[in-house]
């Protein structure tokens, strides 16, 4: 008989052929793809007795109603998009985990003092509009209305993209949820990182989230005949971008904790023979600490007009997003440890260096992370992996923690 953990790495699996790029995974939000997706698993919601919603971003929500109608919520989930060429884990493997937990109640016919409310977030990475954590910031209630305004690569708004979508920007805020009602949030989602495949554990809990800083920068040089102009009278804008990126390199390598990365860069107009007139690059920077990220921030801001100054460009540095660290709740965290501690010999407090929706959901009620093991520590990559029985260990993990709670009241 098909256990659970085979269910989940199943859907895996399924999910990850759901893409809008030919022989690789990537969806974006409000793309055909993303619609496809959440059909499909609210599909799988309905299976396990869940009502079945879809709020005015497009988040996904399955419902499984208390023992009593004024229960309070318990939120599941994680995120249904992901970034270009993607692994198959990051964000689908905690909404599956939460699904199937609620089928294991479902086929129990079991109804909780609270109801569990589970979310495929809409937008988690940030990939289209360049803004993370779109989904959840809606529901939490943080959402900014002036990212509506916001354009894609190919100058479609994210109103276009959301009513697009079948969603309401107007609606916008008034879909966050009602704190009052909300028991907390929890999150499963691969670590990412090798630190349990270090110490040789299938799942962690997660301590805090690292907070973050995405800039975009654009650098303003003279294009010109790439064989007529000599090279002292160059003003070339991807030679001062590339300096820059080395710069960026060199600050995070010097400060501990700290990591920067720049992921995109492209020069303009882009011919071999075409001196770059225009260099445009983004900037990730992250830290445990906000005032050390954004201190480097304010650094690399300098030294980027230090290098356009000496090379006689302009840059333009334009702040893209920011989110601050979080800390997970304390008492969840304690549950989430005593959980782990029945299925594994030790449960490790792990910080993310990753965003995760549940940095946003902060916002509105307490958040909690239970991390699972990650081969080779490879993410936002194909060869992303977690095993079959790692899996299994997570839901056991959550099925206990979710009776725990219903227990402690
Ligand atoms: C999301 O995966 C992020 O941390 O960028
Ligand atoms: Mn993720
Ligand atoms: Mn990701």
């Amino acid at each position: 008989m098909t256990d659970s953990a085979q269910v989940v790495t199943q859907r895996i699996e399924m999910l990850a052929q759901i893409s809008e790029e030919e022989g690789k995974l990537t969806r974006t939000f409000g793309s055909p793809a993303m619609r496809r997706a959440n059909e499909l698993v609210g599909s799988w919601m309905r299976e396990a007795g869940m009502a079945v919603r879809s709020d005015a971003i497009g988040n996904l929500i399955g419902q499984y109603p208390a023992a009593l109608p004024d229960g309070k919520i318990l939120l599941l989930g994680s995120h249904l998009d992901t970034v270009r060429d993607a692994g198959k884990f990051d964000g689908p493997l905690g909404v599956l985990v939460a699904i199937a937990c609620v089928q294991h109640l479902h086929d129990a016919q079991r109804r909780l003092p609270f109801a569990i409310e589970v979310i495929g977030f809409a937008d988690e990475e940030g990939v289209r509009f360049q803004s993370t954590y779109l989904g959840s910031r809606v529901l939490a209630g943080t959402f900014n209305s002036t990212d509506l305004k916001r354009t894609d690569a190919q100058g479609i708004t994210l109103a276009e993209a959301i009513r697009e979508f079948g969603g309401n920007p107007d609606g916008i805020a008034s879909a966050k949820l009602d704190a009052g009602r909300l028991l907390g949030y929890l999150e499963v989602h691969i670590e990412q990182g090798p630190v349990l495949e270090e110490k040789k554990l299938a799942v962690g809990v997660v301590s805090a989230i690292a907070g973050q800083t995405r800039v975009r920068i654009g650098i303003k040089g003279q294009a010109g005949h790439a064989g007529t102009v000599p090279m002292r009278q160059r003003r070339d804008a991807l030679c001062a971008a590339a300096e820059f990126v080395l710069a960026v390199e060199s600050l995070a390598q010097n400060r501990g904790g700290l990591v920067a990365t720049v992921g995109e860069l492209t020069a303009l107009p882009g011919a071999s023979n075409v001196i770059p007139g225009e260099a445009q690059l983004t900037l990730d920077l992250r830290h445990p600490d906000d005032v050390v990220r954004k201190r480097a921030g304010a650094e690399l801001e300098a030294r980027g007009n230090e290098i356009a100054a000496e090379r006689g460009v302009t840059a333009a540095w334009e702040l893209a997003q920011e989110a601050a660290a979080v800390v997970c709740n304390r008492q969840l965290t304690l549950l989430l440890e005593h959980t782990a501690k029945r299925h594994q010999k030790e449960a490790p407090l792990l910080a993310s260096g990753a965003g995760h929706d549940a940095a946003a959901m902060s916002a509105i009620c307490p958040v909690a992370m239970l991390f699972v093991r990650c081969q080779n520590g490879i993410s936002h990559h194909p060869a992303e992996s977690a095993t079959e029985a790692d899996v299994r260990v997570a839901l056991a993990v959550m099925k206990d923690f979710i009776l725990e709670l219903a227990k402690s009241g």
